[in-house]
């Protein structure tokens, strides 16, 4: 098949940081190209250069013969690149055909709205997306949402499409039929590229492998020629597939309790959790996974039952006074609700502890004793980033998410709940990870672990417990579990 996209020598700095250090990456007509590397590796950044939202220092690009430098997104666009982004760019208020005109100059000029409806239909149909032009968008879950994306990019002829960690915040329903999306995109002789740290998907599709370290390419590999162990071993040098040995737990006292909890979306629920303990919540994401963890948290109204932190009614208190408590959260969402992007590293570090000594005395800031501690956590979870003043913003995806882990984990807390605590992280830093939810049972915190990768449940929990429909449909001692009974309470009410 003819060859779409060169990329030569690819260098982009960050002052001194190279975040690509001149990369070469070929696509071709009817190929999925696999892009792997750890967190803060230079995908993203190779991703930027070739759209043309930043300019690189150094080599060159050739699309369909056409050499693009100095480029910006829209003649990207214009050339046939097209870019599915994580945090879709919709109008949620809009339906989906009004979203695919919005901002398409052809469209309104040379077509009308139900051409273009009519269109929806008949690619939908084609590429098995399920979309109905007239669906409002704020009605569709996320999977379907993604999908308007490449509706848009087909529509407008794009020949290759990039799609950077698509599936990171899927449902696994969502992932197989996004891999069967790409699939006949492929087959119709689209070129694609694939970001995602989950290597079987990665296996599953690709037809090419490339792995990024520190800004180079470090392997170049095909998909049915690599195992598992050889691609973890090109991405961090050492194979990290082994499985975790979780050592059993000597519980105490219960830390945590809900009874008969109800919010909106939840409930009514009860469950503990004891000192020592980690309680894995397996389940389809959208069966009341967000409400649980923010009705704990206090960021969701109680409607009936009670919150019980080591002995303590919290049911009513207010965030600050649970965090106080020794509560501490880790949100599935830490664009928005657990980091502020604009503020550096060391602040967000800091967020929920400006107002104790030695950070802060009579108020003002102890800007070193900040700084001295961010580089301590900087370095104890391997945040990488030129230093603790640079902006959360500009750190890869990955490593915004280690900041949130960092500042939760370092407080000790006695109860943490962890939402999706490993979005976006590559396979050492999810391993780190369950590392650090292990040693915080094994000093007698009470940890629960909300998660849709059931490997990772199972890897970590002492308890299992099932939620479906706002409820628990079920709970299991991990060496009791059985594949089969959480499967069918997975499916028993879920939404
Ligand atoms: N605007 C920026 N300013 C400064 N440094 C940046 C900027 N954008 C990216 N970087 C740095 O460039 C490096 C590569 O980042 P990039 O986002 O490409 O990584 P990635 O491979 O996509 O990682 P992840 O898997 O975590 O998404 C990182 O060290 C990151 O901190
Ligand atoms: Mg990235």
């Amino acid at each position: 098949m003819a060859r779409l996209l060169e990329m030569r020598g690819i260098v982009k700095c960050y002052g001194p940081l190279r975040a690509n250090d001149g990369i070469d990456l070929d696509v071709h007509e009817g190929e999925i190209v696999g892009l792997l590397g750890e967190n803060g590796s230079g995908k993203s950044t190779l991703m930027k250069v070739l759209f043309g939202m930043v300019t690189a220092d150094g080599g060159g690009i050739v699309f369909r013969d056409r050499e693009l430098s100095g480029h910006r997104p829209r003649e990207a666009m214009a050339a046939g690149i097209a870019m599915i982004h994580q945090h879709f760019m919709l109008v949620e208020a809009m339906t989906v055909v009004e979203n695919i005109m919005l901002g398409w100059p052809r469209a309104g000029r040379v077509l009308n709205r139900a051409a273009i409806a009519e269109d929806i239909r008949t690619v939908s149909r084609r590429l098995g997306l399920e979309l109905d032009p007239d669906a409002v968008v704020a009605d569709l879950p996320l999977g379907r949402r993604q999908r308007i994306e490449i509706l848009k990019a087909v529509l407008r002829e794009a020949e290759l499409l990039v799609l950077d960690e698509p599936t990171s915040n899927l449902a696994p329903v969502e992932v197989q039929e996004l891999l069967a999306i790409m699939e006949r995109l492929r087959d119709e002789g689209k070129g694609i590229i694939f970001i995602s740290h989950k290597m079987p998907e990665v296996l599953a599709v690709c037809s090419t492998i490339v792995v990024l370290r520190a800004g180079r390419v470090t392997g170049r590999t095909s998909a049915d020629k690599v195992t598992r162990a050889e691609l973890s071993a090109m991405m961090v040098g050492r194979d990290i597939s082994s499985p975790h040995v979780l050592k059993p737990n000597r519980p105490g006292a219960d830390r945590i309790e809900l009874s008969a909890l109800s919010a909106d979306g939840l409930g009514p629920l009860t469950l503990h959790v004891r000192a020592g303990e980690i309680l894995g919540i397996a389940g389809v994401d959208g069966n009341g996974q967000l409400e649980l963890a923010e009705a704990i948290a206090g960021l969701r109204p109680v409607r009936a039952g009670h919150i019980t932190l080591d002995g303590t009614p919290i049911t009513a208190m207010p965030v600050a006074a649970r965090t106080r408590a020794g509560l501490a959260y880790m949100p599935a969402d830490r664009s928005t609700t657990a980091l502020v992007p604009g503020l550096s590293i060391a602040d967000n570090l800091m967020l929920r502890d400006s107002r104790r000594s030695p950070y802060s005395r009579r108020g003002v800031l102890r800007a070193r004793a900040a700084i001295a501690k961010a580089k301590d956590l900087m370095q104890r979870f391997d945040i990488r980033a030129p230093q603790p003043t640079t902006p959360a913003r500009s750190l890869s995806g990955g490593n915004q998410q280690k900041i949130v882990i960092a500042r939760e984990l370092d407080r000790q807390p006695s109860v943490l709940v962890a939402h999706q605590a490993t979005w976006g992280l590559d396979p050492g830093a999810t391993r780190f990870v369950m590392e650090q939810m292990i040693a915080l049972r094994d000093r007698g915190g009470a940890v629960i672990y909300i998660s849709s990768e059931l490997e990772e449940i199972m890897a970590i929990s002492d308890r299992i417990a099932v939620l479906s429909g706002g409820t628990i449909a079920g709970t299991v001692n991990r060496a009791d579990a059985d594949m089969t009974q959480i499967g069918l309470w997975m499916s028993e009410h879920a939404a």
